[in-house]
């Protein structure tokens, strides 16, 4: 890395270390970082599993940050992250435990095909790709504004 990066890199973590309480953009910006994680990884496994690209060695780390990344969902709307540069409905602070039920759906679907990938049956892992797709799908559906569904 070049010094300056370095030296850029080293003030950002001192700024990180100082930082206060997450602010309701901040855990906006989070959650959006989380979710393109899961779309990136998603997307690569997709990729992969169906052979439009090699790469079978980089399968199982995907779907190992796919589940990291799943098994935030449950955290990632905080009350009062509701309002601002967000796509989040209003509906998933209304009826919280039914949101928190398509949050655990995402964890636990997520789970389930990293173990499949880590098993390596692949009609196993065909048949654990869709609950992690409906996840979303569900989700997306009833809890984000309409003219950003996936
Ligand atoms: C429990 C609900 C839930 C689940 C499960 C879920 N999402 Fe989301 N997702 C949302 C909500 C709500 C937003 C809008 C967030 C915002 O704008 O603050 C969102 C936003 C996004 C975004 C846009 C982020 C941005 O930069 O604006 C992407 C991409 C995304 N989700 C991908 C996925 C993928 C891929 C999955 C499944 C692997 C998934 N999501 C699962 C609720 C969910």
């Amino acid at each position: 890395m070049p010094r300056i990066a370095t030296t850029a890199f080293a003030a950002l973590l001192l700024a990180a270390s100082l930082a206060r309480a997450a602010t309701p953009d901040d855990s906006i910006r989070y959650r959006k970082a989380v979710m393109n994680t899961m779309a990136g990884h998603f997307g690569a496994i997709t990729l992969i599993f169906t052979g439009k690209v090699e790469f079978q060695d980089a399968l199982l780390d995907h779907a190992e940050a796919l589940a990291a990344a799943g098994a935030q969902a449950e955290r990632l709307f905080p009350a009062g992250s509701g309002t601002g540069k967000t796509d989040a409905l209003p509906l998933i602070w209304q009826e919280a435990e039914k949101f928190q039920k398509a949050a655990t759906d995402m964890k636990s679907a997520s789970a389930q095909l990293r173990d499949a990938i880590r098993g390596g049956d692949k009609a196993a892992i065909g048949k654990a790709m869709k609950p992690v797709a409906d996840a979303c799908k569900n989700c997306h559906d009833r809890y984000r504004k309409d003219e950003k569904k996936m």
